[in-house]
This record gives C-alpha cells, structure tokens and sequence, in this order.
C-alpha cells in the first residue's frame, strides 16, 4: 500500500479558453497551474490561500467533480483515471466531499435516515439490516442522539447539520475526505467541536484530511503540514509549526500578517 493518501503530480487546469461565437479565442482562467503534492496516509494537510487561489478546482478534481486538464492523481494507491472510467461509485467509496454549507449539502424533504440510506445502498449495496445497524453506527460516531435518524435537516443548528454530513461522508467507509471550508459558516464556539470531533474520527479511523479554509487559526491547530497556494500553484509547504513560525515565501508572510491572530510570536 503506497504510503500517500494522495498523490498529485503536475496537475493543471484551465476554464473556457475554446473560440468563441465569431471565431475570437475567449480568455482562458488558468485555476490550478501545475501543482504537485502529497498527502499522506493519517495526515491532516492543510491549504490555504486568498479567494481565487484555486482551492476548491483543486479538491473538485480530487474527488471527481472535474477533470484535470493534464497531470495525474494517485487516490488511496489508485490511478485517478480508473476511478473515473468506474463512475463515481468508485470515488465515493474512496475520497469524499465535506462543503462548507451543511444545511444546504442536506436535502430539505428526506429525514436523516434516509439521507444516510443514499450512499449505503448506492455505493455500498447493503441490504436492510446492514444500513439500519450502520446508520446506527454512523450517528454514534458523531455523537448525535439516536433519534436524529427520523429527523429533518432544518430541525438542526449548522454545527449538527455539518457532525450529519460528516457522518454522510463517512457511509460508504471513504478513508480520504476533502473538507472544503467546513467549519466556516459556523460559530467560533461550535467550530471548535467540530473540530474536536474530526481530529477524534480521524485518529480513531485512521482517515486522511485535505482540509481547505481561509481560517489561518483554525489551519494551524488542526493541520499536520499546510500547503500555502497563489494564483493556482503551491507556493510552499511544510509542517504547520515550521510554516506558521518561520514563513519562507513572500506571499506566505504576507497572508499571514494580514491576517488578525489570537497570539502571535512576538509577544509570547
Ligand atoms: N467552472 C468554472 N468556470 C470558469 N472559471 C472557474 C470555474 N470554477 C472556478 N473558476 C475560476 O478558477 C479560479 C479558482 O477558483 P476556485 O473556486 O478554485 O478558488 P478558491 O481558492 O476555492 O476560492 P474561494 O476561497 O473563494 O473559495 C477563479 O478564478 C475562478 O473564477
Ligand atoms: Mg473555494
């Protein structure tokens, strides 16, 4: 088994840039410019970046929401391209989405058991009795009362709307998550819960995060290594303490000194 969760090499993505109506070449968005990257088996990697940095085109292509204009991807020791020759059932058991919006990721009409049923007999192609004791299962692992399965996602605050979409992350047994701004739309008090709770379900079931947030706080104290990007490339990474301390790149210092900080170097 290879020693990366993920492996990225190269990657490159470009939007539009084909002609258009009257023959005139349409301006082309290059949102991911050659980015190379690991991210290792149990590891949280942080990314961050300013908006339009790329973030989200780089995790969309990760779980298959988009193909990459060139390069290449290894998922969980697997070549991307034959996960998406297989269709999306084969992603969804391996990589998953966590959006940064838990109430809409939800729909409005099913109860949370059903939700829940979606990827347990789509991707996992369990029978009753099989998805009812792991929906079971599923709400315990993120600490939610057992009658949240005959409930609807409005009856929810956000933070326990994102613990459900996490546990609907984790159904189909993926071992790899791309958390996309996740506890974002969420209080600082009830971020800090989720927080706990992820750092808990990964060390209890050895998953690995690609964790995306504009947050540099919440990055440092949940990440292993960060991953700092610019304009669609990686302009440095390395361990959270390492990067946050002793910046070595230009945009890096200047992302990190703009941005407000609880405590901060010099005055500890
Ligand atoms: N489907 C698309 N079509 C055209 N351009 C796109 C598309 N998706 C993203 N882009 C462009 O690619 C660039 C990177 O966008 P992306 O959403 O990856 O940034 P991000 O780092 O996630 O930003 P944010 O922090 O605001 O979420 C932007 O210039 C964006 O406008
Ligand atoms: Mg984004």
């Amino acid at each position: 088994m290879s020693e990366n969760a993920v492996e990225m090499r190269d990657l490159l993505k470009t939007f539009g840039g084909g002609r258009s109506l009257f023959g005139r070449k349409a301006s082309e968005v290059r949102a991911v410019k050659g980015i190379s990257l690991d991210l290792k088996r149990g590891e949280t990697l942080g990314i961050v970046g300013e908006s339009g940095s790329g973030k989200s085109t780089l995790a969309r292509m990760l779980v298959g929401l988009e193909a990459p204009t060139s390069g290449t991807m290894q998922i969980d020791g697997k070549p991307w391209a034959e996960l998406a020759a297989t269709g999306s059932r084969a992603f969804g058991r391996t990589i998953q989405y966590v959006f940064q919006d838990p109430v809409a990721s939800l729909n409005p009409r099913k109860t949370i058991g059903d939700i829940l049923d979606v990827p347990l007999r789509l991707l996992c192609g369990y029978d009753a009795s099989k998805r009812a004791r792991r929906k079971k299962e599923l709400v315990d692992a993120v600490q939610m009362p057992l009658d949240t399965l005959e409930r609807f996602p409005h009856e929810f605050s956000g933070g326990q709307a994102q613990r459900i979409a996490i546990a609907r992350a984790l159904a189909a047994e993926a071992r790899i998550l791309v958390l996309d701004e996740p506890v974002s739309a969420l209080d600082v008090s009830v971020q800090a819960q989720v927080l706990l709770l992820l750092q808990q379900l990964r060390d209890d079931l050895g998953l690995s995060y690609l964790f995306i947030s504009h947050d540099l706080a919440v990055v440092e104290s949940i990440s292993d290594r960060v991953a700092v990007m610019y304009l669609g490339e990686v302009v440095e990474v390395g361990p959270a303490a390492r990067l946050f301390a002793a910046p070595q790149h230009d945009y890096t210092r200047a992302l990190i000194s703009s941005a407000p900080r609880l405590t901060s170097p010099d005055i500890a």
